[in-house]
Order: structure tokens, then sequence, then C-alpha cells
């Protein structure tokens, strides 16, 4: 069994006692197989793995959808032991944040289009927080899953633009087997949601569609889409599914044949 550290001294005390490559797995818990493949390469690549559950609300840009995002603790944790994980950081709001979220990153490209177009401030409450991690944890290696394309293309960015010490390794994206792609929101889906979300990841890998003509299916169907797009080599999508308090978005990308 791992450690859990929770406060800032902890964990600095005791990542200084730590020797050889770190490999860090950044995440807002209720974890599922597509972490747990993180977890499992970086337990593979790295002498050591710490692991972060924070779900952070500056990246949130809802309070519902902060308040309903599924907390399921005792299950993450015995995900990490079985795994390996050297270290639990499980911060507060307060420590994580001395400053009330006075200082942010920016980023003025990426940030601006995509999920961007529809969740304004997200991005810089992502960077923000993986930035701070990044410099508390200070590992060798950092993983993120691919589902988050645009995610992983501005942290990617942020390292190289503020010459952070750290390696940024993307991981495919893990689906179930009818090709559903994981995601701690897929707990929020009614049976009907599924189906609809389950559509969703088939007509996007459907190559024989136009995005004009994927958006046009999907609406039909009773998906709300806020983009269907082609960039970096891919096809990228997110739609809305439910309605009111029990609207879930979901995201999904595919590279393109
Ligand atoms: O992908 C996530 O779970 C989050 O955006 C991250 C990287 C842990 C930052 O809060």
């Amino acid at each position: 069994m791992g450690m859990i550290v929770k406060s800032i001294t902890d964990l600095r005390t005791t990542r200084s006692t730590l020797t050889g490559s770190i490999g860090f797995v950044p995440t807002m818990g209720a974890l599922h197989a597509g972490h747990e493949e993180l977890i499992k390469r970086s337990t593979k690549e790295c002498n050591r793995t710490i692991v972060s559950i924070f779900v952070n609300p500056t990246q949130f840009d809802s309070t519902s959808d902060l308040e309903k995002y599924p907390r399921t603790l005792e299950r993450d944790l015995e995900l990490l032991w079985k795994n390996n994980v050297t270290v639990a950081f499980i911060p507060d709001v307060t420590d994580l944040y001395p400053d009330s979220y006075t200082y942010r990153v920016s980023e003025e490209k990426i940030s601006d289009i995509l999920c961007g177009t529809t969740r304004p401030g997200h991005f810089s409450g992502m960077l923000t927080v993986v930035l701070k991690l990044l410099m508390l944890v200070n590992p060798t290696r950092a993983y993120f899953g691919e589902k988050d394309y645009q995610q992983l293309k501005l942290i990617e960015g942020m390292v190289e633009a503020l010459f952070l010490p750290v390696h940024i390794i993307g991981c495919p994206t893990v689906r179930e087997e009818n090709g559903l792609a994981l995601s701690s929101r897929n707990a929020r889906l009614s049976p009907q949601g599924r189906e609809l979300a389950l559509f969703f990841a088939r007509t996007l890998a459907n190559f024989t569609l136009s995005v004009e003509e994927i958006r046009e299916v999907l609406e039909k169907n009773s998906l709300r889409v806020d983009y269907i797009e082609e960039r970096w080599g891919r096809r990228l999508g997110a739609v809305r599914v439910g309605s009111g308090v029990d609207e879930v978005r979901l995201i999904d990308n595919v590279k393109l044949p």
C-alpha cells in the first residue's frame, strides 16, 4: 500500500525522499480503466508513481457540473494501491489556491477553439492546476489521455513555452468493447443516454461521412452538437445528451485514416 499525502508541506517532504524517475498521473478521481492504463504505463516506465486526485473547481464552467462530478475516493484508492502507486496526493482547494485564483495561466490560441468556444475559462483553470501540480510534484514524466486531445495539446504547448523540465506522454483512449470512450462522466448517463453516447462514438468514427453529415445525423438523433471538426490529423467532437440538470457533455476524437 502506498501513502496518502494531503498537505503541500507533506508532499514536499515525501517528494524529497523519492529517488530515481518519477511518473505523475494527475486526475480528478472517479478513476476508470482509462486512468488505470496511464498508471500502469507510469509504473512500468518510472521508478515511482505519484497520482493526484483533485476535482479542480477552476476548470468547471458551471457549479452544478462541479457538484455533480462523480466522487469515489475509497474505490479510487483501492485502484491506486492495486497498481503499486507510491503516493496519492489529495490536496484541498485552499491549499492549491492560496491566491484565490488571482494568478492563472492563459493561452490565447488553442484555448479559444473547439471546447474553448462553449467552455469559457475552462482551459485557463485546467492549465493553471496542471502547472501548480507539475511544480509541486516535479515528475520526470507526466501521463495524459488522448481522449482530451485539446487538453493534451495545450499541456504540451505550456511545457514547451514555459521550459518545464518534464516529458509529457500522451496515451491512447481506452474504449469499451462497443467503442464508447471511457470517461468519468459516463457514470452520469441514463440507459438512453448511454445508447446516444455510443451512437456518437460510432458516428464520429465513420469515415464515409463528412463532418457536416455527422453533425446532421447526430442532431437528427437528439444529440446537441457543440462541434465536429478535423484538425491535428484527428476528427474531434463534443455533444450533449439529456437535458437540464441531467445534461451530460461528452467529447471524443479519432485519428483520421
Ligand atoms: O483530465 C483531467 O482529469 C483534468 O483536466 C486534469 C488534467 C487532472 C486537471 O485537473
